[in-house]
């Protein structure tokens, strides 16, 4: 039997689960591959950090990463550190010096997947990353290889596990955002830095990675229209509860006949939706092939033991292709040409809170700025919080998201209006 022997560079939460998995299902993986899969050396900062983890006696940690680069015994380089500067070096230096390699940095796909591919090609070595999108959902092999005879036309779904762990927690134990984020923190959801999680831009880069390979176009993550959660108050969600609707993180691409449509934004789902009884660290994700209809993929999106196994079926697959001599036998990806639709034409409701004088006739003016910007009102519920103040939340018809800035403006416009709170989409069913 092969031996295949591999490093991993760095030690946190992907990399243990990684770990862990390959120590705690080494028979079972071996006898599913035909491979002995060794962990030859582990690439650490500071070795002292990971002093109560027992390593194999095979295995040991170095703290210089030419001493992986460098070694021709390994074949495989499991990028698990993040970010796109020193990750980027490692990967590159790894290819070049012809070893595969498996990451789960959605970072560094998102700014130079085709390049790194390309260059994994022209090496004769693979580069997977399935654990980049949708943490333990195999989505990546799913899209391209057994969903690979379809013409995919939609995408939407759940793609951030932080996120929907915070946004579940508001919603169902009241909690405050900033509690919740440590907690998401503490249990190895979140990335290093957890802006990437509540702006928005982890879901956005998960979604140029998933759109790339499913409308096969070059998407880049300035191309999704990012909106993150940092604005939602419990209040709203709240007054979404009133309404049937519970709030998500939701990542969208779609096939329109005048391009493609990309976002990620909160938005209030129905109750009766699937994706708004998607909890905690779960992500998911519709997909509308003209082959399958509709396809619906869910598990866990983030995690040691969920991401590790994304990692370990990426490392074993590219066991097989090095005991089969078929590394580097992969097509590119193609790209078509595909026009990028403006967010502002994408039309939907609106939910929009908004704080007024509490007094007579203000009802009336507010309708009547609806009514100039061709906007009616689906429902409404008012709260009176003091004399002074009332709290209008309303449900709005569909339309463009340019109409809702230029109500906004009317509204921020009339006197007895003291302030708009939010502005928060609905999901389009
Ligand atoms: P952690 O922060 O838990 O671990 C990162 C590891 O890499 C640490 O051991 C860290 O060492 C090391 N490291 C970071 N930068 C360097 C560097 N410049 N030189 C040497 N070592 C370095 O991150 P995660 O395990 O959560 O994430 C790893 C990757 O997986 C990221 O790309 C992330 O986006 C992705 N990912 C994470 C998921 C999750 O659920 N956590 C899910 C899917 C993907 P030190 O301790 O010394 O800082
Ligand atoms: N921070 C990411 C998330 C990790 O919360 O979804 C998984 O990619």
């Amino acid at each position: 039997m092969k031996t295949v022997k591999i490093a991993l560079l760095g030690f946190g939460t992907v990399a243990q689960g990684t770990f862990n998995l390959l120590q705690e299902n080494a028979e079972l993986i071996t006898n599913r591959t035909d491979v002995d899969i060794e962990i030859a050396k582990i690439f650490v900062r500071n070795p002292d950090k990971y002093k109560n983890i027992t390593l194999p006696s095979h295995t040991t940690y170095v703290t210089n990463v030419e001493d992986i680069i460098n070694d021709d015994s390994i074949s495989i380089v499991v990028e698990l550190m993040g970010g796109t500067t020193f990750a980027k070096d490692c990967v590159e230096a790894a290819l070049k010096a012809k070893k595969s390699v498996v990451t789960a940095n959605k970072d560094l796909l998102a700014e130079a997947g085709p390049y790194l591919l390309d260059l994994a090609h022209k090496n004769g070595v693979d580069l997977k990353f399935e654990a980049s999108v949708l943490g333990g959902i195999p989505i990546i092999k799913t899209i391209y290889d057994s969903l690979g005879g379809n013409r995919i036309t939609e995408l939407v779904g759940i793609m951030n596990g932080t996120t929907n762990f915070i946004l579940s927690k508001m919603t169902e134990e009241g909690l405050s955002y900033s509690d919740v984020l440590k907690e998401a923190q503490e249990l190895g959801y979140a990335e290093a830095d957890p802006t990437a999680d509540v702006e928005g831009l982890d879901a956005a880069r998960k979604l140029a990675i998933l759109a790339s390979i499913s409308f096969n176009r070059r998407i880049f993550f300035e191309d999704v229209t990012v909106e993150g959660i940092t604005n939602i108050d419990t209040e709203d969600i709240d007054f979404g509860k009133e309404f049937g609707y519970n709030i998500k993180l939701i990542g969208s691409a779609k096939e329109t006949s005048k391009g493609l449509s990309l976002n990620v934004y909160p938005a209030f789902v129905l109750l009766t939706h699937p994706l708004a009884s998607v909890r905690g660290s779960y992500n998911a994700l519709y997909i509308k092939g003209n082959g399958i209809d509709d396809a619906m993929f869910y598990g866990r999106g983030a995690g040691s033991l969920p991401t590790g196994s994304s990692v370990v079926s990426d490392i074993m697959e590219v066991s097989k292709n090095i005991a089969f001599d078929a590394t580097g036998h992969f097509k590119p990806f193609y790209y078509d040409q595909k026009n990028i639709y403006a967010p502002g034409k994408v039309q939907s409701s609106y939910y929009i809170r908004l704080a007024v004088d509490n007094k007579m006739g203000v009802l009336a003016k507010i309708s009547a700025k609806m009514a100039e910007n061709k906007i009616s009102v689906l429902s409404i519920v008012q709260r009176n919080m003091d004399p002074e103040t009332a709290v209008l939340a309303i449900v709005t018809s569909k339309c463009p998201r340019s109409y809702i800035l230029n109500l906004i403006e009317s509204f921020n416009s009339l006197r007895s209006v003291q302030e708009v709170n939010s502005v928060i989409r609905i999901m389009e069913v």
